[in-house]
């Protein structure tokens, strides 16, 4: 028996963060997801002034608001990075508040329909214009102070608990009638917390089929109570570790998850495959009801169908349940699930062209698929489109045997379920290959000026299906914001402020990008301003011990490959792999003429090497961590090897050091 617990429940987590900062009392809430989604939405509350404290704990994040509501500065820009229900969510927040923002998201997020929930918001009187694309992201919003909107009863075309959410929200928040109706019920959460804090909610908990629910603040005083809770595991990402025990026939106990009946529409469903589920209930939390499920594989699953009011309760499940649909015996059927082309990509275009791909034979419709299952190799590619429902749903096929996947893009798992791929290896089977084998673990690339340590460690990375993160990056970032502050010459304002600071490391395609106070640079990061200051301020020690924090946080979830000046010896001493490259200045002054593009003359190259000397002179000379070898570094002499055969071998003393092969 393995026996699980997964991270706590995104969507109960994303109400937590959003909706605990608006009580008039303090709140603590325990086991918060950590994946990056969540971390959005407190990112977003705190940029709009609330009082919240984060702290990292064993069983996910900690938050404690002291309350008392938002005090933004003037339009802040909130950035929801991949993350819908930030952006819905809080859309209807700002609304009810009378607060004006900006609210922004990645491509992904920026693809998805915004109408749903900006028609009903603008009906209640708030003022929202679309600054980019019509019905999409981002937006210009500027709330109603309270008693200002309109009351609203909102009949929804689609089964939403996003925009049912935003709309509940305003109408708490102004406390002025609201009334939502939806074909079928979607999740209820946000009620189930709402009436928690003490909000006078009409609703019917766990029924099933059209849902209703209305707000009336006649006769309520108003304020929510702090909320206390502990968030339960997540079913989604139970589901996808319940998958991997039923095609690899090992039986597993998963610990303590969320058992709202709007979210666990997918037991039933394996049921019709033949699992046996065992269900203990525990405790509820909040409102939300708790269980612990044992998972009984059978002997090869049974085809399944499905349509009708059964998809909201399925609804973030059905990748999962399409890959197991191609491991069953039969013609599965998914109907009335089109909600699933406006998710984190066009789910049912994704998992049919997949699906086909890898040999399955699949029916796309407008609405839904139709699987024939098949048993034999399935070998292929899988572009997730950095969905990491897809990720996880093929991470399961293929950890099930009798499969050869190459996965795209693991680590976007993290926007829901960081460490999920740690958790999928006991139930894998035969042994470990290629981007899979995966054993944990840091690689350290150091060296002097002009190197090639930024190239290299990217092309390594590649190789062997690691992150790279580049630690000039996060210099680079904070450079870009003292200059942004005007306080890029004065030391002690950027010490003083750099502790506070939001800025942290998101993944993204193979590496992580910087978001610093609620913003991306992006490629402002290699401007001439901020290139020209990123020495000095590097050169702060509170700056340093924000960035070796941040660094040493991103190898938490994923195999790295970092470089910088000080990894080996500063940020990670205890590197599985240490390499320190090194070159001849000439040879590193030619190399760094050649990447400018323009021409150059010999006089160039002696200028430029002597530049490269004095440089060197004060990496190793400065009193904070000085540019050295670690005594257990590698050193390469690169200076007459092609870019090539460093990265290999690079690759070679990591397959004796990790037991990886590359790609
Ligand atoms: C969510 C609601 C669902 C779901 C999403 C999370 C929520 O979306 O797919 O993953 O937390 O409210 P819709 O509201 O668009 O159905």
């Amino acid at each position: 028996m393995i026996r699980v617990r997964v991270p706590g429940d995104k969507s109960i987590s994303h109400r937590a963060a959003l909706i605990a900062p608006l009580a008039s009392t303090g709140s603590v809430v325990r086991g918060l997801s950590d994946g990056a989604d969540v971390r959005a939405s407190v990112r977003a509350m705190r940029r709009l002034g609330a009082a919240v404290e984060c702290a990292e704990e064993e069983r996910g994040l900690t938050i404690r608001c002291a309350g008392g509501g938002l005090d933004p500065g003037p339009a802040p820009g909130l950035d929801c990075g991949n993350s819908g229900t930030t952006a819905r969510l809080l859309a209807g927040i700002l609304a009810g508040s009378g607060i004006a923002a900006v609210l922004d998201g990645d491509p992904s997020l920026r693809s998805r329909p915004m109408r749903r929930v900006i028609y009903p918001l603008q009906a209640m009187g708030a003022r929202i214009e679309y600054a980019g694309a019509p019905e999409r992201l981002p937006v210009r919003l500027r709330g109603r102070a309270t008693g200002t909107l309109r009351t609203l009863r909102h009949r929804g075309r689609v089964a939403s608990a996003q925009v049912k959410s935003a709309v509940l929200l305003a109408g708490v928040l102004a406390r002025v009638r609201v009334e939502v109706s939806e074909p079928a019920l979607s999740r209820d959460h946000t009620e189930r917390m709402l009436a928690e804090m003490g909000v006078p909610l009409a609703f019917d908990p766990g029924r099933t089929g059209a849902g209703e629910v209305s707000f009336d603040p006649s006769g309520w005083e108003g304020g929510l109570q702090g909320l206390r809770m502990t968030v339960p595991g997540d079913p989604s990402s139970a589901a996808f570790l319940i998958g991997a025990s039923l095609l690899g026939g090992r039986a597993a106990r998963v610990e303590s998850v969320a058992a709202n009946p709007g979210r666990i529409g997918f037991l039933s469903v394996l049921e019709q495959m033949g699992a046996g589920i065992d269900r203990d209930p525990a405790p509820a939390q909040a409102g939300e009801p708790l269980e612990t499920w044992t998972v009984h594989p059978p002997d090869g699953l049974r085809a399944f169908s499905i349509g009708g009011d059964l998809i909201p309760r399925v609804i973030d499940e059905i990748p999962l349940l399409a890959v197991l649909a191609a491991r069953a015996r039969g013609r599965s059927e998914i109907r009335d699930a089109a909600e699933l082309r406006v998710k984190e990509s066009d789910r049912l275009a994704v998992l049919a062209r997949t699906l086909a791909k890898l040999g399955v034979v699949v029916e796309e419709r407008s609405g839904g698929l139709a699987i024939q299952g098949r048993s034999g190799r399935l070998r292929g590619s899988v572009e997730t489109r950095g969905d990491h429902r897809i990720a996880m749903a093929f991470g399961v096929l293929d950890a099930a045997g009798d499969a050869d996947l190459r996965i795209d893009d693991l680590a976007c798992a993290d926007v829901s379920y960081p460490g999920f791929w740690e958790a999928l290896e006991p139930f894998r089977r035969g042994s470990p290959r290629g981007s899979f084998s995966r054993t944990g673990g840091v690689i350290a690339v150091d060296g002097p000026a002009a190197s090639g340590k930024s190239s290299t460690a990217r092309s390594v990375a590649q190789r062997l299906g690691f992150l790279h993160v580049n630690s000039g990056l996060l210099y680079r970032a904070i450079t870009w914001w003292a200059l942004g502050r005007g306080i890029a010459e004065d030391g002690a304002a950027i010490e003083a402020a750099v502790p506070g600071l939001d800025v942290d490391l998101v993944p993204a395609r193979g590496g992580f990008q910087v978001c610093v106070d609620g913003a991306r640079p992006g490629p402002a990061l290699e401007s001439p301003e901020v290139t020209a200051r990123v020495s000095a301020v590097s050169a702060l020690p509170a700056v340093r011990g924000v960035v070796l924090e941040r660094l040493r946080r991103a190898d938490r979830h994923h195999e790295i490959v970092c470089d910088g000046r000080d990894i080996g010896t500063a940020v990670f001493p205890g590197a599985d792999l240490k390499i320190f490259l090194v070159a001849e200045a000439g040879e590193r002054a030619r190399r760094r003429l050649r990447q400018r593009g323009a021409p150059f003359t010999e006089d160039d190259i002696e200028r430029e090497t002597r530049r490269i000397e004095a440089r060197d002179r004060l990496d190793r000379s400065r009193p904070l961590s000085p540019l050295r070898r670690a005594s257990d570094a590698i050193e390469i002499d690169t200076t007459s090897m092609p870019p090539d055969r460093v990265v290999d071998a690079i690759l070679e003393l990591a397959a004796s050091a990790f037991r990886v092969t590359s790609t």
